[in-house]
């Protein structure tokens, strides 16, 4: 460092100053170094400085300077700080005095201290912080804290520089006091998005040779200012839910971003006030979760759109859309509306008739709102889809009211959701009755019995016919069919009663004269037109025992003598003769026995209980009577059993005179014979007259109808006339002709019974019932066919 001396001297005269010198060093001097030749500045010499006993005299301030008297130079004695000694003030120097004694000499010494840049400038603190709205507007100035610098003149502080300038300039102001304010200016909108901190350097520099400098961190915090609205991250939402979602289901989240910070940057989210009623179903919350609110039905409203907000707290908002898909659920069973139905219809409907219309439908889309209808199994109806969603029930086989009066029929309709839902209506279809049913008797043929000799009006059995019809359709009178039974109408042998189907016998019935017959009984309905069916009803006799049997051999005569001969030589076992009866009931009642009721001999003969035959049961021996009267009695098997007995002459002899002799005395049989005489001659003359009668009345008609047919010149077949061969008397003394061939038939009913037996019956016995007490017999040795001329004994027996 360069050591500066000024020296002035001034001569001071003689007294107590003498003289002035001046000195300039710099500051900063090391301890030691020269500030000036004192004493040949003074222009003393050395021993005068050590004999005056030369001091520095400064008073009261510190010494930086001293004098060394050897040499008499001015010495730094301690390292002098201009800065410290006289601040910022100028010139800065040290003025102290130089004493001297022997004699007394004061010398003013002022030494100027000169400035050297040893000081750099200096910032208070080594930062700032600053804290700057983005929003600050450009020109927006911040003050800056001034650096300081010990330094004077050029050392001192000269200019400040600020790095980087992209937002901020500096600026500085004079004051009045001559310092300079420092100010940052905003020349540059700042943007807190973007840099959010900010860091510059603020340089100080001095002047001084070497140039120094001091610099500040200046550290800026863009604050944020609400200057980003929110933004959400989709322009629309799209989500779905299904329809019945509970309240409280979460349907979608949305989100804004705002690129503010802090509050700025905050958003919360609200649902725009368009929707009025929806508005209600959902709600958002602030961290925009969409809420479901409220019941939502697919069947009501399939999407809903809603506007929502996002609001950050500086009131910037952002809106977008969340559309919501409403899913259905199968929630809604087919409807079924029946639209027309019939009530009741006839059975004989034709297939293919409507009987009703419905309409089906379900609210639910797609497979959930499909449906298809059923109707319930094995019914004679059909169900078909008219179109979509209409369906009709129409009859497909034949209905029969018999078979089932009344349907109901279960129309099931399902949709196809899973699980499928369904609804069903019940439709009762009366079926009305059409007279299609014939009766129907319970028997294919009734077979009847009743005994013989009724009484009249007697009810023989029931005919009963059932119609599956119903009401009138179903009431079934009975009617007996007209018919003939042996040439006579049936209604008078029966008749049917028309409501119950009872049959009464009319007329008392004979086994004996007809043993069964057949008729028709018609059943009708009440129907319109009447149905009706018939039935064959058979009728059959039975036999009582009401008749004894007839004894045809021996014959009994009233007055001659028949008796049999057994010769003397007869061997055991010899057939005597054979008791033949008959009886004209039939089975049991016909089944005839023989008995030996009484005997002159019982030991000697028998009779056989079956065929009737007499036989001897020993040898006949001279002992003997000849005349033997056997009395056998014939019983038939009814219960109660009736019986005929009947005398046999038997004449034990080799001879006929012997026999004669014997038989002339029967005299206890005189009377019987008398009898018998007389009623015989009494017969042969009625019967002399009724046929003298009636051959007189026959030739008349003859020849009537012979002149008939010659008067008209007919061609008319001539009756073939067979004159009578023989006659019976009845008990009302009636002549009746018997004619020989079996188509024999009268218009007299009591006549229309008789019957011919076939080839190689002996005998015949013919009964007349109305005859009481008389029997007609005809006795034939052949075959009446074979042989018709054959004569016939016929014989009047009275019992
Ligand atoms: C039809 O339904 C009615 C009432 O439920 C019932 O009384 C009747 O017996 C049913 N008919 C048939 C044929 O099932």
């Amino acid at each position: 460092m360069g050591r500066q001396v000024l020296l002035f001297v001034w001569l001071l005269g003689l007294g107590s100053v003498t003289g002035q010198v001046s000195y300039s060093v710099s500051e900063e001097m090391s301890k030691g170094s020269l500030v000036g030749n004192i004493a040949q500045d003074l222009g003393l010499d050395v021993k005068r400085l050590q004999s005056g006993k030369a001091r520095i005299h400064t008073g009261d301030s510190a010494e930086y300077i001293e004098l060394s008297k050897e040499r008499g130079l001015l010495l730094i004695k301690e390292r002098i700080d201009r800065e410290a000694l006289c601040g910022q003030k100028t010139p800065c120097a040290l003025h102290f005095q130089i004493a001297l004694e022997n004699p007394i000499e004061i010398f003013q010494v002022t030494v100027e201290i000169t400035d050297i840049n040893d000081n750099a400038p200096v910032f208070q603190k080594p930062e700032r912080n600053f804290e700057i709205s983005e929003s600050a507007v450009i020109g927006s100035k911040f003050m800056l804290e001034k650096a300081t610098d010990s330094d004077i003149g050029l050392n001192g502080l000269q200019r400040y520089t600020l790095n980087p300038s992209d937002n901020f300039i500096l600026k500085l102001r004079s004051q009045t006091d001559g310092s300079k304010k420092v100010e940052m200016i905003l020349q540059k909108p700042l943007d807190r998005e973007k840099h959010e901190h900010i860091s510059l350097v603020l340089t100080a520099e001095d002047g001084g040779e070497p140039q120094m400098s001091g610099t500040m961190q200046i550290h800026i915090t863009v604050l944020d200012a609400n200057d980003n609205a929110p933004v959400f991250n989709k322009p629309v939402y799209k989500a779905s839910i299904t329809e019945n979602s509970l309240k409280g289901t979460l349907i979608t989240t949305v989100s804004a971003s705002d690129a503010d910070k802090g509050v700025n940057g905050e958003v919360t989210y609200v649902i725009g006030d368009s929707m009025d009623a929806d508005s209600k179903l959902f709600l958002i919350t602030e961290d925009g979760r969409l809420i479901l609110n409220g019941p939502v039905d697919y069947e009501k409203a399939k999407t809903y759109e809603i506007d929502i907000e996002a609001v950050d707290r500086g009131g910037l908002s952002d809106s977008s859309k969340v559309i919501i898909d409403i899913g259905d659920i199968n929630d809604n069973s087919p409807v079924i509306n029946m639209i027309s139905s019939s009530n009741s219809v006839r059975e004989d409907l034709i297939a293919n008739t409507v009987i009703a219309v419905m309409s089906v439908n379900d609210p639910d889309s797609e497979e959930n709102g499909k449906t298809h209808c059923d109707i319930n199994n094995n019914l004679p109806f059909t169900i078909t889809s008219a179109s979509s969603n209409f369906y009709r029930i129409v009859s497909e086989g034949e209905l029969d009211r018999e078979r089932s009066s009344q349907y109901n029929i279960t129309v099931t309709c399902s949709d196809e959701g899973v699980p499928s839902l369904s609804s069903s209506v019940t439709l009762t279809l009366q079926i009305s009755d059409v007279n299609d049913n014939a009766p129907v008797f319970e028997r294919s043929s009734y077979e009847a019995y009743i005994v013989e000799n009724n009484t009249p009006g007697l009810s023989i059995f029931t005919v009963k016919a059932g119609d599956a019809d119903w009401n009138q359709n179903a009431r079934v009178s009975y009617i007996l069919e007209d018919s003939s039974v042996n040439g006579v109408p049936v209604s008078s042998y029966v008749s049917v009663s028309a409501d119950s189907g009872v049959i009464h016998a009319v007329r008392s019935l004979d086994y004996e004269q007809i043993k069964d017959f057949k008729f028709c009984v018609k059943a009708q309905d009440g129907g319109s037109p009447p149905l009706s069916s018939n039935v064959s009803v058979k009728v059959k006799i039975q036999d009582q025992n009401d008749n004894p049997p007839q004894v045809l051999y021996p014959v009994q005569t009233g007055g001659s003598l028949v008796a049999e001969i057994v010769p003397r030589s007869a061997d055991v076992s010899y057939l005597v003769t054979k008791v033949v009866a008959v009886d004209v009931d039939s089975g049991q009642n016909a089944w005839l026995s023989y008995k030996l009721q009484k005997a002159t001999d019982r030991a000697l003969f028998e009779v056989g209980l079956q065929n009737g035959e007499i036989r001897t049961i020993r040898q006949v021996t001279d002992k003997d009577a000849v005349k033997q009267r056997l009395t056998v009695i014939v019983e038939d098997n009814g219960q109660p059993s009736r019986s005929a007995t009947v005398i046999v002459n038997v004449a034990v002899a080799d001879s006929f005179p012997e026999v004669l002799s014997e038989f002339t005395d029967f005299t206890h049989d005189k009377e019987y014979n008398d009898n018998m005489t007389f009623y015989l001659v009494l017969a042969l003359a009625v019967v002399s007259f009724l046929f003298i009668t009636c051959l007189v009345v026959i030739v008349s008609v003859k020849i009537y109808r012979w002149r008939q047919a010659r008067f008209y010149h007919s061609n008319l077949p001539v009756i073939p006339y067979y004159p009578p061969r023989y006659s019976d008397t009845l008990g009302t003394g009636t002549l009746q002709h018997v004619y020989n061939y079996d188509t024999c038939r009268t218009t007299d009913s009591r006549k229309s019974d008789f019957k011919f037996s076939g080839p190689g019956t002996q005998n015949i016995l013919i009964m007349d019932p109305s005859g009481t007490g008389t029997m007609q017999r005809i006795q034939s040795e052949k075959s009446i066919l074979d042989e018709p001329d054959s004569p016939l004994e016929v014989r009047i027996l009275s019992l």
